[in-house]
């Protein structure tokens, strides 16, 4: 089997952390939102996956080698000379996914989706149904931001329609697909969209079913989204019992640590909390619905709440941060300083505090 990932933009929805790194490397959980998906693809038996990108960001054309080696598949990169959407990118791939595909068949993802993927149940209703192609559904409370889908109870879909303007229904696309190779040739090599110029085609004549996911999914390309996919994260590694989560008597609800991560014992984290690698938390820090990326030291008796620290940032002692606060890689903030929904960008030391949301510093 073969995948293709679709990487596209530039990760501005996701500032201030995609400044300074891509967004598939962008830690989600236990490791970079790429990693879940090679690791759930490789598990559901996928051999090589095609990166479709439309630049070339060195940080990740360098942690590919690792990817290849940790999850045992080979990964191959597909660069478009202008950005060809959702749809020109596989035409562009044409022969990098023909060329030894025995299944006939082949994944696409879009970059930005987290789930529990259930890849080995999608290639069996795939199989079933037996046309050309199935994409994985979900439901959300507002569908206006997504593609919506109008399917029958067998999962044969009547309509697709690409952020709807009226309301449609609450079904939607959750950006991953199972599809015949036969599909690339209704593709033309030019800026296209799968949402708006493929899909409604191919329901139009009774080609495309659905599935719908059990479990969590989250399209994570904005701090809020983001947030809320860790928490749903959260929820399903203690729901699987995966042992990840971290124990302890001032540990209230869902937090993951980082192994490396040095957290005082009278810091008091969760619920909703990821503390990533080599991070050292001070005493008396209370943190919640937060994360907390890699090589971030907050000193003692700090507050973080609903917000994304970003990597190697230091937070001074008895600082106060909250409102969806995002700060960059490389942020030093001195003792007491208070951030309510600030955006800080990398590389910045802040001597003062920024108590009106929406500021960009
Ligand atoms: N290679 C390449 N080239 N990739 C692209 C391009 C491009 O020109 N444009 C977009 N992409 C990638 C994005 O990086 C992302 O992984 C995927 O294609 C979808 O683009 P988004 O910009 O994230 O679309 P969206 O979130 O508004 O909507 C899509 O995802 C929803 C689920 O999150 C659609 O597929 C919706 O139908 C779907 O509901
Ligand atoms: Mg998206």
């Amino acid at each position: 089997m073969k995948a293709l990932i679709l990487i596209g933009g530039y990760g501005t929805r996701l500032r201030p952390l995609t400044l300074t790194v891509p967004k598939p490397l962008v830690d989600f959980g236990d490791k970079p939102i790429l990693a879940h998906q090679i690791h759930a693809l490789a598990e559901a038996g996928v051999k090589e996956i095609i990166l479709a990108v439309n630049n070339q960001p060195p940080e990740l054309m360098a942690s590919l080698k690792g990817f290849e080696d940790i999850y045992n598949v080979k990964i191959i990169i597909s660069i478009e000379n202008e950005p060809l959407g959702t749809a020109g990118p596989l035409r562009l791939a044409k022969e990098m996914i023909l060329k030894d595909n025995e299944s006939g068949m082949f994944f696409v993802f879009n970059s930005d989706v987290i789930c529990d993927y259930p890849l080995d149940k999608f290639i069996e209703f795939h199989k079933q149904h037996g046309k050309e192609g199935t994409i994985l559904t979900t439901v959300v409370e507002d569908p206006s931001k997504y593609g919506v889908i109008v399917h029958q109870e067998d999962g044969k879909i009547d309509r697709f329609v690409e952020k709807p303007l009226v309301f449609v229904g609450n079904k939607i696309n959750a950006g991953l697909y199972l599809l015949n190779v036969s599909v690339i040739d209704r593709i033309e090599l030019r800026p296209t969209s799968i949402e708006r110029e493929v899909f409604p085609q191919m329901a139009s004549e009774g080609e495309l079913y659905q599935m719908t996911l059990n479990g969590y999914w989250m399209d994570i390309g904005q701090p809020k989204d983001y947030l809320i996919g860790q928490k749903l994260f959260l929820q399903s590694q203690r729901d699987r019992e995966t042992g990840v989560l971290a124990k302890g008597s001032l540990i209230v609800g869902d937090v993951m640590i980082h192994p490396s991560a040095q957290v005082d014992p009278t810091a008091q984290l969760g619920p909703n909390v990821v503390i990533g690698a080599d991070c050292v938390i001070g005493a008396g820090t209370r943190i919640y619905d937060s994360t907390i990326l890699a090589r971030t030291v907050v000193h003692g008796y700090s507050l973080i709440q609903g917000s994304i620290i970003g990597w190697q940032n230091t937070i001074g002692k008895w600082s106060r941060i909250q409102g969806l606060t995002v700060t960059a890689e490389d942020v030093q903030l001195k003792d007491e300083t208070f951030l309510n929904g600030t955006m800080i960008l990398p590389h910045k030391a802040i001597a003062a505090s920024y108590p009106n949301a929406g500021t960009i510093v």
